[in-house]
């Protein structure tokens, strides 16, 4: 039997114990025993709701949980905002109102035939190596490229610096000074594209967008939260995917013989492997949730993740079901700030697991191969060696 978890995380969460790496599964499972709002006091303190019909209506009521005070609970001195994820209405409707069109899935559908071109290119670099870490050259690469270059229109020779500088799996110290250098990346871009002819395209639309109090700055930081909130996303959907089927050949089996299991497969990695789980709010109006009062000021931790766990709308909600015939997950968050890249992520999951289940349909990890996660806001897998027959 597992020991018990070394903190009581109903009444003294911390969303940087790195417990949360190893033993997330198990912490969701016990908020969702009796406490649907837990503690915690690290820092400014912050409330942690985890039910299904909590989480949802939070992240609706956005006059009363207002996200303009940014994602993160005890926030890093110095980080700027993005908009749209760090901003209410009425700048942030009218934001999704400009860069949104090119984000829905007629627009996105155009670029299959790249995101499948892509794909079968970062399967072309390693296939006859026999094995390979697929996070580093598949799982990140592949939705980075899919967004930088095909529809924000940066040039491919860019991109191995932006991974790295946007690698969330990188040594922790140097994150925030390797984040600077990728926005400083990102706004020489968006300078070099006010000084040519227009595309017609999302960046041109951020260029034209103009807003009371939104500033060149603002436009750098919304390019930045485009350009990294897929990566480590759907990247985790793709590693913790893979990973499972490594491990279960019968599923794998059963997807490389259909692809239309495919799709339901995906919304399970969705629930299972969320890139963004635990997403922050400020009160604005005295409110209560599952009977405990929040004041304006309080912090309160949104947790899609333990969410999409709630036993009340997802049965067996710890076990990994691909056929799951009903899949209510929060992945992609609820409410105005649902994810906006959510049609162009489906399809580049399609499309990923499609071209690497054709091209290596037999692969396993290492015998000794236990999976590093890291936690908080946001979770990843940190690398996944997967090794298969030459191709
Ligand atoms: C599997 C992949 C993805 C997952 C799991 C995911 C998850 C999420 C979640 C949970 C939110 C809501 C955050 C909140 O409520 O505070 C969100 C918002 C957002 N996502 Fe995604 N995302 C993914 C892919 C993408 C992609 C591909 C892009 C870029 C094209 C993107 C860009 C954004 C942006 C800009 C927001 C803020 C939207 C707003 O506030 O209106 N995401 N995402």
């Amino acid at each position: 039997m597992d020991a018990p978890l070394k903190r009581d995380y109903q009444h003294d969460f911390d969303l940087n114990d790195p417990e949360l790496n190893t033993r997330w599964d198990e912490v969701v499972a016990h908020l969702h025993t009796g406490c649907p709002v837990a503690r915690s006091d690290v820092g400014e303190g912050y409330w942690v709701v985890s039910r299904y019909t909590d989480v949802v209506r939070c992240a609706k009521e956005w006059a009363t949980f207002s996200a303009a005070d940014g994602f993160m609970v005890n926030r890093p001195e110095g980080l700027p905002y993005f908009a749209p994820g760090e901003c209410d209405p009425p700048l942030h409707e009218a934001l999704r109102a400009a860069i949104a069109p090119f984000l829905r899935p007629r627009a996105v559908g155009a670029l299959e035939p790249a995101i499948r071109r892509h794909a079968n290119a970062l399967i072309d670099a390693f296939c006859a190596q026999g094995q390979t870490d697929i996070v580093a050259s598949f799982a990140n690469p592949l939705p980075q490229l899919v967004f930088s270059v095909e529809v924000a229109g940066m040039d491919p020779v860019d991109m191995p610096y932006l991974l790295e500088v946007f690698d969330l799996s990188g040594p922790a110290e140097q994150r925030a000074s390797n984040f600077a250098l990728g926005i400083a990346r990102i706004d020489a871009y968006l300078r070099q594209r006010a000084e040519q002819a227009p595309r017609g395209d999302i960046v041109d639309a951020l260029l034209a967008f103009e807003f009371e109090g939104y500033t060149w700055q603002d436009k750098v930081g919304t390019l930045s939260q485009l350009t990294i909130g897929g990566i480590g996303t759907t990247g985790f959907a793709i590693s913790g995917g893979l990973h499972y089927l490594a491990t279960h050949p019968d599923a794998r089996r059963r997807l490389v013989a259909d692809h239309s299991l495919i799709p339901r497969a995906i919304d399970e990695f969705l629930r299972v492997f969320m890139g963004a789980p635990n997403m922050a709010r400020r009160v604005k109006a005295e409110t209560e949730v599952a009977g405990v009062r929040m004041q304006p000021g309080d912090r309160v931790l949104l947790s899609f993740g333990a969410a999409s766990r709630d036993p009340s709308v997802c049965e067996r909600p710890q076990e990994i079901d691909l056929a799951r015939p009903v899949n209510r997950h929060l992945a992609f968050g609820a409410g105005n700030h649902s994810c906006i890249g959510a049609s162009l992520a489906r399809l580049v999951l399609q499309v990923g697991f499609e071209a690497f289940l054709e091209r290596i349909p037999e692969f396993r990890v290492p015998e000794d191969f236990v999976p590093r996660y890291e936690t908080a806001n946001t979770r990843h897998m940190v690398s996944l060696p997967l090794l298969f027959d030459r191709a």
